[in-house]
């Protein structure tokens, strides 16, 4: 979608669901899902919609994790980082995927195959350490688990 289509697509959403501090977390919501990530220079049309300043949506667009300001690869894994998985190694199996994939947390492989984002806490605690991939959850990730999931991404 280009920058143009994507500003549209705001003022739409705001005709329809309205204007104001408490639709901010809505509608960026509403652009990931549309869009796949929000792209900073839609930051001044977000913040003219809503009557916010641009450091009010920046501030909240940069705070939340789950908000993606870039695209996404094809395949997203999401590796837990709070505190039980991590109990459990989980920061030994974030550095064995990132080496395996080429990837660092937070970016996307250059072929655009892949995504490793951390997540925190999946609610799975007692059989981590848990990851998301492409949404579907994967409990007890050790070097068979990374493997199979290898596997799957490389499909
Ligand atoms: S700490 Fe990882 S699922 Fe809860």
């Amino acid at each position: 979608m280009g920058l143009e289509e994507a500003k549209a697509l705001i003022k739409g959403w705001v005709c329809h669901e309205g204007a104001g501090r408490d639709r901010l977390l809505p509608l960026l919501h509403a652009l990931q899902d549309e869009i796949g990530y929000i792209d900073d220079a839609l930051v001044p049309a977000i913040a003219a919609a809503l009557n916010l300043s641009r450091a009010d949506v920046h501030g909240v667009l940069t705070f939340y994790h789950d908000y993606r300001r870039q695209p996404a690869g094809r395949h997203i894994v999401k590796l837990c980082r709070a505190e039980s998985c991590q109990s459990r190694g989980g920061a030994a199996i974030e550095a064995a995927a990132s080496a395996r994939w080429g990837v660092a947390m937070g970016e996307t492989r250059r072929d655009g195959q892949v995504t490793l984002e951390p997540v925190y806490c999946l609610g799975l605690c007692a059989i981590g350490p848990n990851a998301l991939v492409d949404g579907r959850p994967v409990a007890r990730i050790d070097a068979a688990a990374l493997d199979r999931i290898a596997a799957e991404i490389a499909a």
